[in-house]
């Protein structure tokens, strides 16, 4: 049983939905996350900076004491969670578009995944769409441009809709009726998109999945917290703190942290 928090980073702002759904459903837990937005956004660098990337911000989790390691980034966990479990012994919990549930339940065999360049060019990412995606169509769509709108504080501006219609449009022409959410950013455009969509389209992320999972390994490690103390969840980004306080309302406190 373990009081120290559990470390969360992203390579921004957008895997505070991982964190929401985290706290939500265990509130009991010490929390630190790390948004590297400086180096946002990570999709179109290689395997090798990612890698590098992922490991800068591990150590530093690690040296602020964390127990578990949540890559709150599909992208950093396409290219990297294998080299992290391999070079480290705190356990990792990753994050990969969730193709699987879309892909059982589809009705119209059209499922669009909007994700990071570097999370569709990813081995794990071809795996996982290859053994499940017999009988149906995956329209896979690069979702250019969408972090650095959300990480300069444009979530909800004209050319964020614009982008969305652009990228969406091959999808509808397919008849999807699941769109898979494979970034963490994305899940942040939820309001957005249930309004350009009809209502028989599900958008769907991973959240509540990691969420799950990071509460199973803490119980199989025995890491869960069950001290009575009173919890804290840190926020640092190495960005600008503005954009992340406003996500994350003001119940939270964000620091601005160099690493
Ligand atoms: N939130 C990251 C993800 O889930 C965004 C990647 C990026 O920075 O491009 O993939």
């Amino acid at each position: 049983m373990s009081a120290k928090p559990i470390g969360i980073f992203d390579s921004g702002v957008g895997g505070t939905s991982i964190w929401r759904e985290i706290h939500a459903f265990l509130p009991n837990e010490n929390t630190i996350y790390l948004a590297d937005s400086y180096n946002a956004p990570y999709g179109p660098k290689g395997k090798e900076r990612i890698t590098e990337l992922s490991v800068k911000n591990v150590d530093l989790l690690i040296k602020k004491g964390c127990k578990l390691i949540v890559v709150a980034c599909n992208t950093a966990t396409t290219n990297a969670i294998k080299h992290l479990r391999a070079n480290y012994h705190i356990p990792f919990i990753g994050i990969e578009p969730a193709i699987k549930p879309a892909a059982l339940k589809t009705q119209t065999k059209a499922v669009g995944i909007l994700a990071t360049k570097g999370t569709l060019a990813s081995d794990l990412f071809h795996e996982t769409t290859d053994l499940y995606s017999n009988g149906i169509k995956i329209i896979e769509q690069e979702g250019e441009g969408i972090v650095q709108l959300i990480e300069s504080g444009k979530l909800n501006s004209d050319e964020m809709k614009e982008l969305l219609n652009i990228y969406l449009e091959p999808m509808l022409k397919a008849n999807m009726d699941y769109l898979v959410l494979g970034c963490t950013h994305y899940t942040y455009l939820m309001p957005m998109l249930i309004e350009m969509l009809q209502k028989h389209i599900k958008i769907i992320d991973s959240g509540e999945a990691v969420a799950r999972q990071t509460k199973a390994v803490l119980d199989k490690h025995q890491l869960l917290n069950n001290q009575k103390s009173e919890i804290r969840n840190q926020f640092f980004t190495n960005g600008n703190p503005e954009v992340m306080q406003s996500l994350l309302g003001k119940d939270f406190k964000v620091e601005y942290l160099k690493f």
